[in-house]
C-alpha cells in the first residue's frame, strides 16, 4: 500500500532521514519507533505530502505522490486519516462539529447524514452523547479519542497516527490501543503508527520499524523486532543508557 525508497532530507544543512525505505502492507497496523527527534514526524510529514523529499520515492496505492500537488494531491490525501501528534482539536469548535469537520469539507453529504454519520463515529469511540462539549471540556483521553473519530470519520483507507497516545497515563494508553485495535478490525485500514509507547505498542502492531540515524535499521513481524539481535533495537527496548545509541 505504502513504499517508501531511499527517501533523504535535511534542514539547513543536518540530515534527518537519510535513505528511508520501508513498506507497508494493505491492511496491516506498522508502528515506526525511534528516538525523540530522530525525524519519524518528517517521515509521516513526507508521507502526507506536508513536507517534499530532497530525494527518493514514496508510492501509495500505486501512485507515486513524491513530486504530486494540488488536486492530485489532494486526491490522495482523501484516501487519508491522520491523527496529528497532540491530537489538534479546534478549540473553538464542539466535539460534533470537530468530527463533522472532514465530512463538510471533503464531501457533499447533506446535514442529516453528516450529523449521523458524526454521531456513530463518536459512538464508536465511547463518545456517544458528548457531541455538544467544547474540546476544553474534557478529559485528555477523551480528547485523542475525538481526534481519532474525526481522523475515521470519513472511512479513509490508511490512517496515520503521530503518538496518538502521548501524555496518557499507562491504563489509558492501552485503552486507547484497545481503542486502535477495535477500529482496525471493523473498518481494515491500513495504519502507519509514531509511537515510543515500549512495550505497549509490540501488542498491536503487525510490524514494527525502527528508524535510528536516518534510516530504517530493521522492519519486520513485531515479535521478530521484539527478539532482534541487532543492539540499537534491544537498547531502544529496554530503555538502556548504555549502549550503541548516540543520544541526541
Ligand atoms: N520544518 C522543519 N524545519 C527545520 N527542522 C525541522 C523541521 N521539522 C523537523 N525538523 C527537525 O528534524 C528533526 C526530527 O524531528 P521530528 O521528525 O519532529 O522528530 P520525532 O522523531 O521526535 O518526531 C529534529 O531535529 C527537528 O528539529
Ligand atoms: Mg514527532
Amino acid at each position: 500500500m505504502i513504499r517508501v525508497e531511499n527517501l533523504r532530507k535535511s534542514f539547513g544543512g543536518q540530515p534527518v532521514l537519510k535513505g528511508v525505505n520501508l513498506e507497508v502492507n494493505r491492511g496491516e497496523i506498522m508502528i515506526v519507533i525511534g528516538q525523540s527527534g530522530g525525524g519519524k514526524t518528517v517521515l509521516l510529514k513526507h508521507l502526507l505530502g506536508l513536507l517534499r523529499a530532497d530525494a527518493g520515492r514514496i508510492v501509495v496505492a500505486g501512485v507515486d505522490i513524491t513530486e504530486l500537488r494540488g488536486e492530485a494531491l489532494d486526491a490522495v490525501r482523501r484516501r487519508y486519516g491522520v491523527v496529528f501528534q497532540g491530537g489538534a482539536l479546534f478549540d473553538s469548535m464542539s466535539v460534533f462539529d470537530n468530527v463533522a469537520f472532514p465530512l463538510r469539507e471533503r464531501t457533499a453529504l447533506g446535514r442529516a447524514e453528516i450529523a449521523e454519520r458524526a454521531n456513530a463515529k463518536l459512538e464508536q469511540v465511547g463518545l456517544g452523547g458528548m457531541g455538544e462539549k467544547n474540546p476544553a471540556e474534557i478529559s485528555g483521553g477523551m480528547r485523542k479519542r475525538v481526534a481519532i473519530a474525526r481522523a475515521l470519520v470519513t472511512e479513509p483507507e490508511i490512517v496515520f497516527f503521530d503518538e496518538p497516545t502521548t501524555g496518557l497515563d499507562p491504563v489509558l494508553v492501552n485503552t486507547i490501543h484497545g481503542l486502535i485495535v477495535d477500529l482496525h478490525a471493523k473498518f481494515a485500514f491500513t495504519a502507519v503508527m509514531v509511537s515510543h509507547e515500549i512495550p505497549e505498542i509490540f501488542k498491536i502492531a503487525q510490524k514494527v520499524a525502527m528508524l535510528y540515524d536516518g534510516r530504517i535499521v530493521e522492519a519486520g513481524p513485531a515479535e521478530a523486532i521484539q527478539n532482534s539481535p541487532n543492539p540499537v533495537i534491544q537498547q531502544f527496548i529496554r530503555g538502556d543508557p548504555e549502549g550503541p545509541i548516540h543520544l541526541r
